[in-house]
């Protein structure tokens, strides 16, 4: 018999944030070791969540004992899927006992009137490991990278990551300025902007709106979901005769000694001048100086420009993972 016959699956929301930790901490081990990202503090803002039983979601029982659960948050009529995590004596059995998770958790939106869109990136699967509930439901899966760089670790040898001493100057409309609280609004009509027709905005709707992207912001600058922003690495470019922005680059500190490239975005007419080149020199620079051993960032394996920008700086592809989107129409459910 294998595990995932032997299962029962249940509602998340009778558990306690008390009876899910021991699981919850064995993921944050994993995303350490995986992906050297410090999951502790995304781990206390869930166990919160948890505790005041509203998360839709279903754990897994293996013989009465906790062995999986899956979540999903609401936004409006988007359901995002959250985690998904199982442990099981055999990776083979905890992917199965996952997918079961994945599955029930898929029924349940389908068949909820008020959503109309299911989105889902669990960075921590390679890709191929959890799709099958996702294809089956009619998923349309975009292949995604988790890319990182390495700081050089001879202190001397700073001087030699990309850029160094090589600065490209900027022509004299164009000012470079740290993040601060008046960047919101101009930040969010350069995302938006940035990604009409892109990729990207069939993945996260979000991008799609000016309210979204404000959204977008709020939640990597505001709250510890993706790190605890880093406003000393965290650039603009501001056209001066426009006053609008014309580039920007965001990072995160997810674990102590390692940051994360949250957005990197360089309005259209401003492209191909080196400024997103330049962006992310200086925010690199800038985590070397402060003690920075290691930057990640994530990007859609189809997106050349980006790719190759990160491959010149330096980035290698740490693992591939998979973007899902399914749309529910009137119709029925369509891929995009
Ligand atoms: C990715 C992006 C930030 C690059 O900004 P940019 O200012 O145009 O880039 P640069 O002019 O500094 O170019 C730097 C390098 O990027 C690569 N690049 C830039 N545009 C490119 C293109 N159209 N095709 C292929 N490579 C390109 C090249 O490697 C280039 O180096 P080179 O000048 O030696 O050829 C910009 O295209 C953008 O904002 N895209 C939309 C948002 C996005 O995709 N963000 C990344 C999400 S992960």
């Amino acid at each position: 018999m294998t595990v995932a016959t032997q299962l029962e699956i249940l509602d998340l929301r009778h558990f306690s944030a008390r009876q899910l930790r021991p699981l919850i901490a064995d993921e944050a081990r994993v995303w350490k070791q995986r992906l050297h990202w410090d999951y502790e503090s995304s781990s206390e803002l869930l166990l919160q969540y948890l505790d005041s039983r509203i998360l839709p979601g279903f754990v897994a029982l293996d013989r009465g004992r906790l062995c999986g659960f899956t979540f999903c948050v609401y936004e409006g009529h988007k359901a995002v899927v959250g985690d998904a995590y199982a442990v099981a004596s055999e990776p083979e059995q905890a992917l199965q006992i996952t997918d079961r998770l994945l599955s029930h958790l898929l029924d349940l939106l389908v068949h909820s009137p008020d959503i109309d869109r299911i989105e889902s990136q669990m960075l921590l699967y390679d890709a191929g490991a959890i799709e099958k509930s996702f294809l089956e439901t009619g998923f349309t899966l975009y292949p995604r990278l988790f890319m990182e760089y390495d700081m050089p670790m001879v202190p001397g040898q700073v001087d030699r990551m990309p850029g160094q001493g090589t600065r490209p100057s900027l022509p004299e409309y164009i000012e470079l300025a740290g993040w601060t609280a008046s960047c919101y609004q101009p930040a969010a009509e350069l995302i938006h902007s940035s990604y009409t027709n892109h990729i990207d905005a069939q993945i996260n709707d979000q991008y799609r709106s000016l309210h979204g992207s404000l959204r977008f912001l709020h939640n990597i600058v505001r709250f510890p979901g993706c790190g605890v922003f880093e406003a000393t690495a965290s650039w603009v470019l501001r056209d001066k005769r426009t006053d609008t922005l014309a580039g920007m680059v965001l990072c995160s500190r997810v674990a102590p000694e390692v940051a994360h490239i949250t957005q990197i975005c360089v309005a259209e007419p401003y492209r191909g001048r080196g400024f997103g080149r330049m962006l992310l020199e200086r925010c690199m620079a800038n985590l070397a100086a402060t003690g920075f051993t290691a930057i990640t960032l994530t990007v859609t394996a189809s997106n050349e420009p980006a790719v190759k920008l990160y491959n010149d700086l330096g980035f290698f592809i740490k693992h591939h993972f998979d973007a899902m989107v399914l749309e529910k129409t009137r119709a029925g459910i369509t891929g995009l």
